[in-house]
């Protein structure tokens, strides 16, 4: 589905979503879209399913109901390696830990998404090191994780995100462990992915960043959403 200016397309379509762990109800018949360049905040109580949510788009888990659909691809269809292959190609991924590899440098950490997803060594470390600049942390390159702050931490981790142009950005609590400064900052590197046309989906407790980043809030209350709005976003 393409229009004039590409910006109604749909990049999520959730349709009736539920997931269950054991007698536990985490998502309860979610459908939502997200359309191209659009930057949408997921708020809510602790428990109330924006994790899970997160890991059904990103394909890390199975939904016990409903469907997933993300840039016309049905991730029911898809078996195990088509899933892996999904994650690595369309999608990138933000932690509140960073989840960053300890025994790689930064560049490495980053490089390896492009390796893992098929690009060679050397384009891969090329792309790494431009990413690690356009983030501000190419001075960091051949330091480790552990030996990093941890905003510089984020955005090593938001370099490895974007290594494969994912049409979709998934931040869970990305400023959640960083003092206001360095939370700020990585703030403001995820309204600039978003101006120049990345696709967001940050789930966060911080309202701050939500009318800072997003473009639309969806607040969620026992697996659910619960209500939502547009958000008129400072220029
Ligand atoms: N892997 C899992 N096994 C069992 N229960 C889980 C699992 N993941 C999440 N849950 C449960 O699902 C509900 C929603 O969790 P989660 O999506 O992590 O919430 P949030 O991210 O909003 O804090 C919670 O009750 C949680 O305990
Ligand atoms: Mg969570």
């Amino acid at each position: 589905m393409t229009t004039e200016n590409g910006s109604d397309q749909v990049v999520v379509r959730l349709d009736g979503v539920r997931k269950e762990y054991g007698q536990s109800v985490a998502l309860d018949g979610v459908s939502m879209e997200i359309r191209e360049g659009e930057a949408v905040a997921v708020m809510g109580p602790s428990g109330c399913g924006k994790s899970t949510l997160l890991n059904m788009i990103a394909g890390l888990d199975r939904p016990t109901a409903g469907s997933v659909n993300v840039h016309g691809e049905e991730l029911g269809s898809l078996n195990e390696t088509g899933l892996a292959l999904y994650r690595r190609r369309r999608i990138g991924m933000v932690f509140q830990f960073f989840n960053l590899l300890d025994d790689l440098t930064a560049l490495d950490n980053v490089a390896l998404a492009g390796q893992l997803s098929g690009t060679s060594a050397r384009q891969s470390r090329k792309r790494a090191l431009d990413l690690l600049g356009e983030l501000g942390v190419a001075d960091q390159r051949n330091n480790y994780p552990a030996t990093l702050s941890g905003g510089q931490r984020q955005r090593v981790a938001v370099a490895r995100a974007l290594m494969n142009k994912p049409s979709l950005l998934l931040a869970d609590e990305p400023t959640g462990a960083l003092d206001s400064s360095s939370g700020e900052q990585v703030m403001n590197l995820l309204l600039d992915l978003n101006r120049i046309g990345q696709t967001l989906l940050i789930v966060t407790h911080d309202p701050r960043l939500a009318e800072r980043c997003a473009t639309r809030l969806i607040e969620f209350e026992d697996g659910r959403i619960a209500r939502e709005k547009v958000l008129e976003r400072a220029a």
